[in-house]
């Protein structure tokens, strides 16, 4: 089995990255694992480049941070030329009609003037960053899910057309934390956009920060703590993350807490306390440049030679080389 998935490099990494996703990636430590920085899917809306750099450099000390073996991490530009030619064969294996589907893409195209194509195309790129590797399970939270379906549809259409090179993916979607909500409005998804939102709780927040959030949180009406998304959607959030950060289920996270108040301080402690040793750790390799760009150099190298061959079978069969 091998695991991939990867993280854009839009923002900040937030509290819904990391227990959705990030914190996963990091418990089980395979050898034959892949995380990697997409830094090319952040250039589908409009990006300053400085910017992009070093949110790429943060975003690798975070996923390092979190405790994903150096091994197993990589940044996709540097894997640019390889998934650049496996893009244009996944382009011409789907259709208009798929990419136009993606909820992602309606949602982040609606009422724009104009849209980058790339953002029509991300999920194709995301099916060569998938399909590329080999990978046969994709750890990611719900938003990312119609996406990994069609890679799953891409390897299955290649591979019947033109004959066996693509392992068939699937998505791993956690049961709890796989949708956090942003703290100031509960029916939207915590996102990295966010950025000067308080909604929005970033791995990299002092504690005071992580604090002051939280106290500022939506809850609902009445005062009862009590674990339902429909009639409490923002208690249910904060329970959700609770339960997540105790290794617990949100219906044992409601019947520790009393009220409204309490709730807001133990989850906000908890967070603290989950993200402390990331942020640490993070810090520090962000002011080692040296050890950063010797593990981004490595990691490049081992995910490039792993990608080549299948690269070069799919060339082949689709009547390339
Ligand atoms: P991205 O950067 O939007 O999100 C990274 C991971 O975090 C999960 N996630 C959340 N989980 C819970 N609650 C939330 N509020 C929340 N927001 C985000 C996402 O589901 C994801 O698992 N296109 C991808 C990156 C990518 C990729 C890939 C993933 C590029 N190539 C190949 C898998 C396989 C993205 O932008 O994720």
């Amino acid at each position: 089995m091998t695991r991939l998935s990867g993280i854009t490099p839009s923002g900040h990494v937030h509290l819904g990255n990391h227990l959705g996703a990030v914190r996963r990636w990091a418990a089980e430590r395979e050898p034959e694992d892949l995380f990697f920085v997409s830094d090319l899917h952040a250039m589908t809306a409009p990006h300053r480049p400085e910017r992009l750099r070093s949110l790429t450099r943060e975003v690798f000390a975070v996923l390092l941070g979190a405790g994903i073996e150096p091994d197993s991490v990589f940044v996709q530009s540097d894997l640019a030329y390889e998934l650049g030619a496996l893009n244009w064969v996944l382009e011409c294996t789907c259709t208009y009609g798929e990419a136009a589907r993606m909820i992602q893409f309606k949602e982040k195209g609606a009422g724009q003037e104009s849209v980058r194509v790339g953002l029509l195309t991300y999920p194709v790129l995301m099916a060569a960053d998938i399909l590329m590797q080999g990978a046969s399970e994709v750890p990611v939270g719900t938003d990312q899910d119609q996406h990994v379906e069609l890679a799953r549809t891409l390897a299955r259409r290649f591979n019947s057309n033109y004959g066996e090179v693509f392992v068939v993916p699937r998505a791993v979607v956690p049961k709890t934390a796989a949708r956090i909500r942003d703290l100031g409005d509960p029916s939207r998804k915590m996102a990295k956009s966010s950025q000067q939102s308080p909604g929005s709780v970033f791995v990299l927040d002092e504690p005071d920060a992580i604090r002051r959030k939280f106290r500022r949180a939506v809850t609902d009406g009445g005062d009862e703590v009590r674990y339902d998304p429909e009639a409490k959607p923002g208690v249910a959030n904060l329970l959700e993350i609770l339960a997540a950060c105790g290794g617990t289920s949100p219906y044992a996270a409601a019947d520790s807490v009393g009220s409204y108040a309490e709730l807001k301080d133990t989850v906000a402690e908890a967070v603290v306390e989950e993200l402390r040793p990331v942020r640490e750790r993070a810090r520090e390799l962000l002011d080692d440049s040296a050890e950063l760009d010797r593990v981004r150099a490595h990691g490049a190298k081992r995910a490039a030679e792993r990608a080549r061959p299948r690269l070069e079978a799919a060339l082949r069969v689709s009547g390339l080389r």
